[in-house]
């Protein structure tokens, strides 16, 4: 009697969905891993390329290495029917059955859409058809959607004052949020507002598994360490369930060098970042898929204690990012933003350590044992030394 009590009090005191945080804390409990169409594929992805993705996630052992999900972009979009049901174009002439053949693969699909009437692409939005939207994707099998805010700009812009159109772009984001929890679906719940209005700040609280805490990246050094290394103090507003996201992985699609290509990977994997693949996963080479797949550096990104890591110094063009890990050890990034060739020393005391440390060079798979501090090291132009380090 005394545990139906219990039970029973638990149950009503159980926080209702409107107040619960995100969309479900264990949706994504660790950043979510997958491919998305945008940066290799843009307007040009369908069903047949969606598919061969899907096939080569699991042929090339992507999926082994623990990425999942296989999301669909901006331009799938067609006509709403009579009723305003939303209707794939002729690119998707049966998105459940491409859902259904993605999950047959072990894999999840995911789908993009706006809060506005416009994506950014100038395809339909879900403005005004949210339950609607929300229920169709449940139907088709969708789990994780990206909601992008492009043509909700075009209301915000009439808003009187900054602050109308901030409420303006939450309420959507809310709405949204309540509709794909009236599915009854676990769908992973994915902010696209470019970092406005310090979305790490309220991420949580209109439901974001994830959001994109920057404007787009694009297939070269320069962007891409612009926004990974300007992720520098936002590790508190990251954890299990809610994630920041500095957008999808350019890695292999060709505008960057391996060492480069590396430095994305690891300081990613520091910052706790979504890894999903933005190249075309079926023609890919050897090398893209073993910086996609090596699993050290994923063990780093993908780790239980969900903390993530955070700048400790820049000294000119060399810096060293810190991110703890659930075993007690630390994954440590030296970075090189010079493009030559560059010496730089690691005081293994200013990172928490007392004495010698033991380290693991995570790119080269090799256990370097006891290494004393300071530590020099040579690091290529862009380049990274990425360790595991303990006591
Ligand atoms: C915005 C997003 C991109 C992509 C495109 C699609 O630019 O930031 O990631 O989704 O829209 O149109």
């Amino acid at each position: 009697m005394v545990r139906l009590i219990c039970f029973v009090m638990a149950v009503l005191w159980l926080p209702s969905p409107s107040t619960a945080t995100a969309q479900k804390d264990d949706l994504a409990a660790r950043p979510p891993m997958g491919w998305n169409s945008w940066n290799h594929f843009r307007a040009k992805v369908d069903d047949a390329s969606v598919r061969a993705q899907a096939d080569a996630m699991v042929s090339s052992g992507m999926r082994d290495a623990g990425y999942t999900y296989i999301n669909i972009d901006d331009t799938w979009e067609g006509d709403r029917d009579a009723k305003g049901n939303i209707q794939a174009n002729s690119k998707f002439p049966d998105m459940k059955a491409l859902a259904d053949y993605v999950h047959s693969k072990g894999l999840k699909l995911g789908i993009y859409s706006s809060p506005g009437a416009k994506t950014c692409a100038k395809y339909e939005g879900s403005y005004g058809h949210e339950l609607q939207d929300a229920q169709t994707y449940a139907a088709w099998g969708i789990d994780y959607l990206k909601y992008d805010l492009c043509g909700l700009r075009t209301e915000m812009r009439t808003a009187p004052t900054p602050e109308a159109a901030h409420k303006i772009m939450v309420d959507m984001y809310i709405k949204m949020r309540d509709a794909l929890r009236n599915t009854g679906r676990p769908i992973v719940y994915s902010l696209c507002q470019y970092g406005d209005d310090a979305v790490w700040e309220w991420g949580t609280t209109v439901g974001g598994n994830l959001w994109r805490t920057t404007g787009d990246i694009s297939d070269n050094y320069a962007k891409m360490s612009e926004i990974g290394f300007r992720q520098a103090g936002l590790a508190r507003f990251a954890g299990p369930g809610h994630w920041n996201d500095p957008d999808m992985l350019e890695i292999g699609n060709g505008g960057m060098s391996a060492e480069e290509y590396r430095t994305h990977m690891s300081l990613w994997a520091i910052l706790a970042a979504p890894l999903l693949a933005g190249n075309d996963l079926s023609t890919m080479t050897p090398e893209t898929r073993d910086l996609l797949t090596n699993r050290a550096v994923i063990a780093v990104d993908q780790d239980a204690a969900g903390i993530q890591g955070d700048r400790l110094t820049a000294e000119g063009p060399i810096e060293v990012w810190m991110r703890p890990l659930a075993d007690g050890s630390k994954a440590v990034g030296i970075f090189n933003r010079h493009p030559s060739p560059l010496t730089a020393e690691v005081d293994f005391h200013k990172l928490g350590f007392a004495h010698g440390v033991k380290a693991t060079d995570l790119w080269l798979g090799k256990d370097l044992g006891s290494i004393t501090t300071p530590y020099t090291v040579k690091l290529p132009g862009h380049g990274v030394l990425f360790l595991r380090v303990s006591q």
